[in-house]
């Protein structure tokens, strides 16, 4: 059976996640090709990829610590440092940018009390600028991990915002999961 793995910091990958690590290493011709999605599991449990996952993947895909920091540090949705629990991506790019998002960012910020790119002091909430998030007729787009939330107001980032609080992830207008 599989067991826990907790790294030097306290980071911890449960059974069901290392399971989905040995599935995807099983399911490529060569173990190196599952490296993105095996990423996405770790980013999915933790929010971040800390050393112990990448220890994880050189063991489980027999890559090198420098192929995954390459892959890890080189796609803006990876992330290797740890992150507010809600990361809110904001879409600044031209089409969103015309539907309101500078509007949108600046409520937010005002709302958050801080700049986009920074973190509220609980360690709650993070905003940050994305380029185009792909719904462009939707605008202005918000990206919280998975979720994406379409034509957002300042009222609905409010509503947002509030229930993340009260730790409910409302329901988006389109969900990008399937990773494995
Ligand atoms: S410009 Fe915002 S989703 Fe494309």
């Amino acid at each position: 059976m599989t067991q826990p793995m907790e790294d030097t910091a306290g980071f911890a990958l449960s059974p069901g996640a290392l399971a989905r690590i040995d599935a995807l290493a099983a399911r490529y011709p060569t173990k190196a090709s599952a490296l993105m999605p095996c990423l996405w599991v770790i980013m999915d449990e933790l929010g971040w990829v800390p050393p112990s996952g990448i220890d994880l993947l050189v063991e489980k895909l027999s890559v090198t610590h420098a192929r995954v920091n390459e892959v890890l540090t080189f796609y803006t949705m990876f992330r290797d440092a740890p992150q507010a629990k809600y990361t809110l991506q904001v879409c600044h790019n031209i089409s969103c940018h015309i539907m309101g998002s500078k509007v949108l960012i600046a409520h937010m910020e005002q709302k958050l009390g801080v700049k986009l790119g920074g973190r509220t002091a609980d360690g709650l909430f993070q905003i940050e600028g994305a380029e185009c998030l792909g719904a462009c007729g939707m605008g202005p787009c918000l990206q919280l991990g998975s979720h994406l939330y379409e034509n957002v107001t300042p009222a609905k980032a409010d509503a947002l915002l509030d229930s993340l609080r009260k730790g409910i992830v409302p329901r988006a207008d389109t969900d990008r999961e399937g990773v494995d």
